[in-house]
Order: structure tokens, then C-alpha cells, then sequence
């Protein structure tokens, strides 16, 4: 990812959404099913007040399936609809035009009451930076649809793409920009491969990641290993006992021939490996928080 979250690209990017907005009526919010709630702009209630809202939990092919449903019930508690996605296969992509009916219905309905009748919805895909958003524009759009050309004087420059007789949707999505305030939300999106990953050094995100498995999917980490965490022994001095997850590092770096010459374990090149496991799926289905 090249983008850089430097204050002018946030205030052109806040910008950005805020004239999106003023356009649409339904914001669909894309977020990672891996960890939903830091894959959020934390800005995007106060600046949706108002609209039709739904969530979409992409990638949730590589998520824990029980924890995308604990979230996707946490969210419509909230009154939100929400649904799970994977935008790569296009597996329940099709859920989504029921939701915007839903989602629309209200909107549709005032506006007959009004008598305007041939105004569709009008709605706008976001998400922070490679949640998945041209994937799934291109999966729920699809090639079938004709694109509207540009109105002029009511939507200047903007595509639009007509999903059904009620409802466009604007063929651009709004890029949003990631928590930073919150370092465990930092570190969770950088494990995703959201956020650059030299904001944090993968050593640490490959022992945070470790931690976090040890503690909630100890049978993946011993299945795709052949390691658990080693139990300190109370008759050894603490200061001298290495972090567990160091000491995982080290285990999978000598079993998978990561090596420095001389024959010492390479922990960086261990952990960019686990890093990349974690983020193919091929440690299996992990969801990274629970609400
Ligand atoms: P963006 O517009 O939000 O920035 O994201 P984009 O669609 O470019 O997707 C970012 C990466 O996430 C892509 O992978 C894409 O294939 C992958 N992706 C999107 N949706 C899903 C999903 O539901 N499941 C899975 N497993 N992956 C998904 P990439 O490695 O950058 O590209 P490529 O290897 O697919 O070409």
C-alpha cells in the first residue's frame, strides 16, 4: 500500500467524503470481518448522521465464521444491517440487494409521500485502504451494468452505476482513513496488511500476533507449527525466561530453515513468514477481536 496518512491526504480525504455524501442517501460501510471495529473510521458516525447505513464484513472467507456472526449480530443491535462477504469469490455478495431495499424502503417511501417518484437511492461503497472496495464494486456491479453518464449540475463528474430501477450506486468508493489514536487498533490493521507495515516493525506484529493466538486459537498455531507455548518453570529466575512468543519466533524459524549464516534463527525473516501466513489464510480462519 502506497498511500501515506500525512494530515493534508486525511483533510483531502475527509473532503472528499463529505462532498460523497452530500450525494447519497445510503452509506455501505466495508469493513475487514478480521477485526471489524479497527477496520472502522472512527469518524464515520458523526459524518453519516443521518443516511441509511449498512455494513459489509469482507474477506470473511478468511475470518472465524462464529466471530463474524457475533459481530454481525453486535451491529444490527446497533440497528445497522450487516452482512458477511468474500468480494474475492463473490460468495454472498447477492445478500447485499435485499439489504439496500431494506435499507432504502424508508427513503423510497417518503419521498412517494412527497411525490417524487422517479428519483432512485442513491448510494456510495467506503472503507479504509485495502478492506477490499474495488474488489467488491467489481463483484457486486459486475460488468452487466451500464454505467449512467455524468448528470450536469446535479452530480458533476460523478459515474454512477445503476444496480436496479430504485437504487445507483456512485462507481467510485470513498476512501476512508484508519484509526491512529488507538495503538492496539494500529497494530491489528497492520496485521491485516491495512495500514503501511513500516509504521510498525514486523517483529513486534508477528509477537503481538503470536500472543493473540496463544490465547485464542492455540489448535491452529499447533496445527500449522507443531509448537505451543512453552509454560515457564516457577524455579527459574522471570528476568532471565524469554517472552513465549520470542521463543515460538524462534522455534519456527529454525523448523523452517530461516536462518542467518552462521546458523542462527532469523527472527525477521520468521516473523515476516508468519505474517504472511496469517494474512493468506493458510494459518486458517482467524478473527483478531470479538465485540
Ligand atoms: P481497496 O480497493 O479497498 O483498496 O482493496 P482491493 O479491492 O484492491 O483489495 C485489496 C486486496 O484484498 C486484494 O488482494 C484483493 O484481492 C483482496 N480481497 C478483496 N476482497 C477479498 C475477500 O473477500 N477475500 C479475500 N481473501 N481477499 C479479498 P491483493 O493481494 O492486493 O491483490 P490480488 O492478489 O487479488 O490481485
Amino acid at each position: 500500500m502506497d498511500y501515506q496518512w500525512y494530515p493534508g491526504h486525511m483533510t483531502k480525504a475527509r473532503r472528499m467524503m463529505q462532498e460523497n455524501l452530500s450525494l447519497i442517501d445510503l452509506l455501505i460501510e466495508l469493513t475487514d470481518a478480521r477485526a471489524p471495529q479497527s477496520g472502522r473510521n472512527p469518524d464515520i458516525d458523526a459524518m453519516a448522521n443521518g443516511k441509511s447505513r449498512i455494513i459489509v464484513l469482507n474477506k470473511a472467507d478468511l475470518a472465524d465464521s462464529r466471530a463474524t456472526d457475533a459481530w454481525k449480530a453486535c451491529y444490527e443491535k446497533e440497528g445497522i444491517l450487516t452482512c458477511a462477504v468474500d468480494a474475492r469469490k463473490g460468495s454472498g455478495v447477492r445478500q447485499l440487494k435485499p439489504l439496500i431495499d431494506r435499507a432504502c424502503a424508508e427513503k423510497l417511501e417518503r419521498n412517494k409521500r412527497r411525490g417524487i417518484v422517479n428519483r432512485p437511492v442513491r448510494a456510495m461503497i467506503a472503507g479504509i485502504p485495502n478492506v477490499g472496495k474495488s474488489t467488491f464494486i467489481n463483484s457486486f456491479a459486475g460488468k452487466a451494468v451500464a454505467k449512467t453518464g455524468d448528470r450536469p449540475g446535479v452530480t458533476k463528474g460523478k459515474q454512477w452505476i445503476r444496480l436496479n430501477k430504485n437504487v445507483e450506486l456512485l462507481d467510485t468508493p470513498g476512501i476512508l482513513w484508519p484509526k491512529f489514536e488507538d495503538r492496539e487498533a494500529g497494530m491489528k490493521l497492520a496485521i491485516l496488511g491495512s495500514i503501511r507495515d513500516e509504521i510498525t516493525d514486523e517483529g513486534e506484529l508477528a509477537v503481538w500476533l503470536l500472543h493473540y493466538l496463544t490465547g485464542a486459537y492455540p489448535e491452529l498455531l499447533a496445527e500449522r507449527y507443531g509448537i505451543s507455548a512453552r509454560e515457564p518453570d516457577p524455579a527459574e529466575d522471570p528476568a532471565s525466561v524469554e517472552d513465549p512468543a520470542i521463543g515460538m519466533l524462534r522455534q519456527i524459524a529454525l523448523s523452517r530453515g530461516c536462518l542467518k549464516t552462521g546458523g542462527e534463527a532469523d527472527l525477521s525473516k520468521a516473523s515476516r513468514a508468519v505474517i504472511d501466513d496469517f494474512r493468506s489464510g493458510r494459518i486458517g480462519r482467524i478473527t483478531l477481536e470479538r465485540p
